[in-house]
């Protein structure tokens, strides 16, 4: 018997709790998570309603139920010091450390230890502080295209670019002013191609990669509107993307593996959990937009439910650093998630009205930013729930998902684009446009 806690209630987690629940491994699930989701607290033991960073009380939780394993989920823990906690309290953890989650929470440090390092995918890039406004200025106009980012966490919201949320140089100056204010800032060349998701499982020195997926940010259908945490996300049979070729896919991981191998040599902390590499794909290769020390939120809906590999024996694996023991295999078929959101979101939600899921057929669903009151699922401000379609291709993939959205009730919105013919021809015509 095994014991395992997870850390987190969203989408994400919903879809680990399901990886969990496809065990054959006898075990007992327990969850701490903010609010409660409804799929979650169905496949626990037993769950706590609790902040994800109160570091104190999650590992005195997990103290008591005798845990043998916790996964973390989201980031903010992580960044409080959750996996420091409870390595003290002997509980191991996929989710790295703090000095190693650095690499998500702090874009100044990721960017600078891959210029020490000489990791390759580094766009130009410099970091300034609030004694620096005039060089930081006059680099917006020595780039003269850029994209702006406060240092710490915003959850995928603080990044402006400039051609979409800042329409020119004096929006991206402005705003270079404005994040001065209250933060460290990195100012780097803006980057134009096709991004790709790639996540890794880590022991400390191996990494197990999952297929590429592909997220889409923005809030409104055509790529418009505002950034969100992502709005739903797709990928294709086997480990490429429709855009993609192989070189691609093996930069990407020797990138990630690079990573890892300098994370220990910087801090002397082992990067122990699940990395999540964002790139882009540029007509001057590839390069990193950012590392995130967790699964991406929908990302992980598209890969967990893949896997063929009992997902208890990889983060056992994970955490005694025998990743190299185990094979970590997924099915090689596509998947689509598409996330249904409350209406007027991301910029005015409705919140707190209640939600129905009736049949979804063969869609998988996750609920998110839920939460279950009297046996009944309400809207917070955030991502509601996600399905899933998966199939042999990504167009019976996307109709599967299409048909499982018809069956959620309530004032809910979501981008029907997301895995269709025509977007991803979209995809394929701007990446050859770009290679030649
Ligand atoms: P992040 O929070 O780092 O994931 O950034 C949010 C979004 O901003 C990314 O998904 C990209 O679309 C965009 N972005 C970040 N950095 C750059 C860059 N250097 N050039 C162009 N777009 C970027
Ligand atoms: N979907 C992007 C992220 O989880 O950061």
């Amino acid at each position: 018997m095994i014991k395992i806690l997870l850390v987190g209630g969203g989408g994400r987690e919903h879809a680990i709790a399901h990886a969990i629940s496809r065990s054959k491994r006898t075990y007992q699930l327990f969850a701490v998570m903010s609010k409660k989701n409804p799929g979650i607290a169905g496949l626990c033991e037993d769950f706590l309603i609790n902040a994800e960073t109160d570091v104190d009380k999650v590992t005195e939780y997990a103290v008591k139920a005798g845990i043998d394993i916790a996964v973390i989920g989201p980031e903010s823990p992580l960044a409080a010091g959750l996996a420091d906690a409870l390595d003290v309290a002997g509980i191991p953890s996929v989710g790295p450390k703090r000095a190693a989650a650095k690499l998500e929470f702090d874009k100044a440090w990721t960017r600078s230890f891959m210029a020490k390092y000489g990791i390759a995918g580094l766009p130009e890039f410099r970091i300034f502080d609030k004694t620096q406004e005039e060089a930081a200025l006059r680099y917006v106009d020595e780039l003269g295209d850029v994209a702006v980012k406060p240092a710490g966490l915003t959850g995928g919201k603080g990044v402006k670019v400039m051609g979409d949320q800042l329409p020119d140089r004096d929006a991206a100056k402005a705003y270079v002013n404005e994040l001065l204010a209250g933060d460290v800032v990195v100012i780097e060349e803006n980057l134009k191609g096709e991004e790709v998701t790639v996540h890794a499982f880590v022991d400390g020195s191996h990494l197990a990669f999952t297929p590429s997926v592909q997220d889409h940010k923005r809030a409104y259908e055509g790529d418009l509107g505002p950034n969100t945490g992502g709005m739903g996300s797709y990928n294709d049979a086997g480990h490429l993307l429709p855009f993609m070729n192989e070189r691609d896919y093996e930069e990407a991981k020797q990138i990630m593996k690079d990573v890892v191998a300098r994370v220990r040599e910087e801090t002397g902390v082992e990067y122990r959990g699940i990395l999540y590499g964002q790139f882009i794909l540029t007509a001057n290769g590839i390069r990193v937009i950012e590392f995130n020390a967790r699964f991406g939120d929908p990302e992980a809906m598209n890969v967990l439910p893949l896997l063929e590999t009992d997902f208890i024996d990889i983060v056992q694996a994970v955490t005694t650093g025998t990743l190299d023991t185990i094979d970590v295999r997924f099915a090689a078929k596509a998947s689509v998630c598409k996330y249904a959101v409350p209406a007027g979101y991301p910029e005015n939600p409705t919140k707190d009205a209640p939600i129905q899921a009736g049949d979804t057929g063969d869609a998988l669903l996750f609920y998110s930013s839920v939460y279950e009151k009297d046996g009944v699922v309400f809207t917070t401000g955030s991502r509601a729930a996600a399905v899933v379609g998966i199939a042999d291709t990504i167009k019976e993939a996307e109709q599967i998902a299409e048909q499982a959205l018809n069956n959620l009730e309530g004032p809910l919105e979501c981008r029907h684009d997301i895995g269709t013919q025509a977007l991803i021809q979209k995809r394929v015509d701007h990446m050859k446009s770009l290679r030649g």
